[in-house]
């Protein structure tokens, strides 16, 4: 009964843990470190300009750029395509600022490591990033980021080279916003994708399990709406699951162990009693703190994990 149990425990562990924070750092503290290497690439930076900026040789195949806009010029004119970013016209920060810097981000590679999927889906396309912060100290570090708004159209973002979805799979866009809030929406023609707000996006696949391709109908293919909320519900989901799980496995063995103990003790009493030995009846002693608290225990367990 023992072996069993430890080992859907050990299963459950990872899971546990990727669900709370990727391994290395988290995506938070990326966006605050790439802020930092895009800031680096201006050196006497004209406005309107991308300026490639360099990464450390650990985040090796990740693309940081920035760009400096006077916030006027950019509610009053967008920027035409930075990278495959379109900012229409009508975009503004909270709060307001004079200058602005737009840094823009592609993980590539990175992309399921710091943004990763539920199970059965796949990218098809690197995660993108666009984030805002205030230009008055091109030097700052652990800028917060500003929070921009498209109030006409939306910002576009035109994949490029976006991989083929598998046939009867529909692609989705998504959006992780600065709050860990995941959104699905449908892709528009040309692999392009939209937002109203700053974050990551990308275009994700929920793939058909294998042995399904032959021809047989599509698992829910096209339903928008249906995959959408399933989706969600996975994202939010999962870690609840194995956090009650991982509880619900851990109250069991400390039962058992409980159990296990007490089996011990009994046969120690049973001992004690044969030989009547005086230094064991202080172990019998002991044995009714652990037998109080386990009655104690008990409806406590009950309570929480039998709803
Ligand atoms: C990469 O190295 C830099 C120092 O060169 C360090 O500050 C950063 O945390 C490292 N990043 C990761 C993802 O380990
Ligand atoms: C991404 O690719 C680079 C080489 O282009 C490699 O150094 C890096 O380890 C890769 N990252 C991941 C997460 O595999
Ligand atoms: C800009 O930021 C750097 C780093 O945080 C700080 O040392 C410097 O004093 C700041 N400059 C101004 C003008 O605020
Ligand atoms: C996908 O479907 C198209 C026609 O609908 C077909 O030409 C193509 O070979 C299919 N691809 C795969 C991988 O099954």
């Amino acid at each position: 009964m023992f072996l069993p149990l430890l080992l859907i425990c050990t299963l459950c562990l990872p899971r546990l843990i990727r669900a709370q924070s990727s391994p290395g750092i988290s995506a938070r503290s990326l966006d605050a470190l790439l802020q930092d290497y895009a800031f680096k690439a201006f050196v006497l930076p004209r406005t309107g300009i991308p300026y490639d900026g360099g990464v450390p040789s650990n985040l090796t195949g990740i693309k940081v750029s920035a760009m400096r806009l006077r916030s006027g010029s950019l509610r009053t004119r967008g920027v035409h395509g930075y990278k495959e970013f379109q900012i229409p016209t009508g975009v503004a920060e909270q709060p307001y600022v004079e200058r602005l810097v737009l840094v823009y981000h592609n993980l590539a590679n990175w992309s399921s490591f710091y943004y990763p999927l539920p199970p059965g889906f796949s990218y098809l396309a690197p995660v993108l990033g666009l984030l805002a912060y205030d230009a008055s100290n091109l030097s700052a570090t652990n800028l917060p980021e500003l929070d921009i708004r498209a109030s006409g159209e939306p910002i576009s973002i035109n994949f490029l080279n976006v991989k083929l979805a598998p046939n009867g799979s529909s692609p989705k866009c998504v959006n992780f916003d600065l709050h860990g809030m995941v959104e699905f929406n449908n892709v528009l023609p040309g692999n392009v994708c939209s937002t109203i707000h700053q974050g990551h996006f990308s275009i994700v696949v929920q793939s058909i399990p294998t042995g399904r391709d032959d021809g047989a109908p599509p698992v829910g293919g096209g339903s928008g709406d249906g995959g959408k909320g399933k989706s969600k519900v996975w994202t939010i989901g999962a870690p609840v699951i194995s956090v009650f799980v991982f509880l619900l496995l851990l109250g069991l063995l400390v039962v058992w162990v409980k159990d296990h103990k007490q089996g011990r003790k009994m046969q120690g009493m049973e001992s004690a009693a044969e030989e009547g030995d005086a230094l064991r009846m202080t172990a019998i002693g002991d044995t009714k703190a652990p037998v109080a608290m386990r009655t104690r225990t008990q409806p406590v367990l009950e309570n929480d994990y039998v709803p």
